[in-house]
């Protein structure tokens, strides 16, 4: 427990930092395989918590892989790339208000070919969802308390 509290805070004090200093810098965070593109100002908790994500669903979902899974309120899509890199779901879908995040989603979808397993939308929450999108697993990683304490998004 110490030892996790210990690297929140080490996180939490890098993280805030990389976004004070270059919100816009380009970065790569690596995951079982698939590389994510992100911009340091994007990242609002994934690189950090989407290890205990994968952990959670391993440990509550029975049968796995699930067909679809849905990041909702994506950013970069740390946590849903996490769950599809790790076998736990075979197609992903992830939604994002921000065009600067769905960017980078492009980018990664395109540098790991996933273009077949990913679909994307811009979207305010579900309204831009199509219909025929249908989820057996539904994620949110909306990390407002935090996110309100430092620099606003990059769009
Ligand atoms: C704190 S960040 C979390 C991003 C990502 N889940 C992560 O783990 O790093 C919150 C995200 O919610 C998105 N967001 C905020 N309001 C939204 C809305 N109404 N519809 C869709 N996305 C929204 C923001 O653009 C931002 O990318």
């Amino acid at each position: 427990m110490a030892e996790s509290l210990g690297e929140v805070s080490r996180w939490s004090v890098l993280h805030r930092a990389a976004r004070w200093l270059a919100p816009n810098r380009a970065l790569n965070w690596r995951y079982a395989g698939v590389d994510v593109s992100y911009r340091a100002g994007l990242d609002g908790g994934g690189t950090f918590l989407a290890q205990y994500f994968v952990r959670a669903v391993r440990r509550h979902y029975e049968r796995l892989p699930v067909k679809s899974a849905f990041e909702w309120c994506s950013g970069p899509g740390f946590i849903g790339f996490s769950l599809l890199a790790d076998g736990i779901c075979e197609h992903l879908c992830l939604a994002d208000i921000n065009p600067g995040a769905l960017d980078c989603v492009r980018r990664t979808v395109s540098r790991n070919r996933l273009q077949d397993r990913v679909s994307y939308y811009l979207s305010d929450n579900f309204k831009a969802i199509p219909d025929d999108e249908q989820f057996d697993l539904i994620e949110l990683l909306q990390f407002e308390p935090l996110a309100s304490l430092l620099p606003p998004l990059q769009r």
